[in-house]
């Protein structure tokens, strides 16, 4: 496990690329497209990368990094919508005992969802990443995805 000051660093530096990066297009898809890029080649526990979107109620797949996913997601079943219908990051050490866990990919273990904001405090979607390790994220990873989210 990386020490909390470097992971936090990195962040840091992350963040201020995307920063620089995401003036050229108010278009929310390449935003998105960026970011997941960029997290998951910086960040080597990172196994799956991406988006989920809501569109006319359903969960479904935007840009992402890593192996093949679900399209849509069934409702209000899995870690996406818990975090979506919460309305809160969640953070998901082992996915084998999240109830409902919606395994997309048997190599996942565990799981952290951020829920994306409009200005008018809806949630719209989420960001999710899956790790092969047990216990991969913290709440250092937690208010940095929180922060890097707000620049979509
Ligand atoms: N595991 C997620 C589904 C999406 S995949 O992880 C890419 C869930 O339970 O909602």
């Amino acid at each position: 496990m990386i020490n909390s000051d470097l992971l936090n660093d990195r962040y840091k530096r992350i963040y201020s690329q995307l920063q620089k990066i995401l003036n050229q297009t108010e278009n929310q898809t390449a935003r998105m497209a960026t970011v997941a890029a960029l997290l998951h080649h910086k960040m080597p526990r990172f196994f799956w990368t991406g988006f989920y979107i809501l569109n006319q109620g359903n969960l479904i797949v935007g840009p992402y990094q890593g192996p093949l996913a679900c399209q849509v997601l069934e409702k209000n079943k899995g870690v996406c919508w818990t975090a979506l219908l919460q309305r809160k990051t969640l953070i998901v050490p082992n996915v084998h005992e999240f109830p409902g866990h919606i395994a997309c990919d048997s190599r996942s273990n565990s799981e952290m969802v951020v829920p994306l904001w409009n200005e008018s405090k809806e949630v719209w979607g989420v960001l999710d990443i899956d790790s092969q390790e047990f216990d991969a994220f913290s709440s250092v990873d937690k208010e940095n995805l929180e922060e890097i989210v707000t620049l979509i």
